[in-house]
């Protein structure tokens, strides 16, 4: 019980933090690029139609193997599940840089090093919940 409290109280203070006074941070105006591509389906309406990847298309050539053709998970791939498509877009582009994520990081970067910013949109919103 007390420790709920303590974790609500925590959350409380982590949100009035994070307000802060509205005004962006020189970080945050410095990358309009970042937050442009956040959701994915802009990613894909800059582009024209014939230039648009379909994320079933990238599932299916890039994700099935390993993920399973309902994102079930297998074997020591875990099951895609409770991401937004834009959250997943985030992860996949973390996985591509090489940004540490879980223990098997390599595995991910590896799956997704050759895929472009549209094909990543296009399968965050095919495979995103
Ligand atoms: C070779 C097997 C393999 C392939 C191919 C693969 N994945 Fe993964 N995926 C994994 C493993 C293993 C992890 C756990 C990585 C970690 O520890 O961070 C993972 C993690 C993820 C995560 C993070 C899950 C979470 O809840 O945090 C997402 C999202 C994901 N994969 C999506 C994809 C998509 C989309 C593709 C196709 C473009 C793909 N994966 C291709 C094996 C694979």
């Amino acid at each position: 019980m007390r420790a709920t409290h303590f974790g609500t109280s925590l959350f409380l203070l982590a949100t009035l933090v994070a307000c802060g006074d509205g005004t962006p941070s020189s970080e945050e105006k410095a990358s309009p690029a970042a937050s442009a591509a956040s959701d994915p389906k802009d990613v894909l309406a800059g582009l024209p139609p014939e230039a648009q990847p379909y994320g079933l298309d990238v599932y299916t050539a890039k994700c099935v193997s390993c993920h399973g053709d309902l994102g079930q998970g297998i074997d020591n791939s875990p099951a895609l599940r409770g991401l937004t498509p834009a959250a997943m877009q985030e992860k996949l582009l973390a996985y591509r840089a090489g940004q540490p994520q879980g223990a098997q990081t390599a595995v991910m970067a590896q799956a997704v090093a050759s895929l472009s910013d549209a094909e990543i949109a296009a399968v965050s919103l095919y495979a995103g919940e």
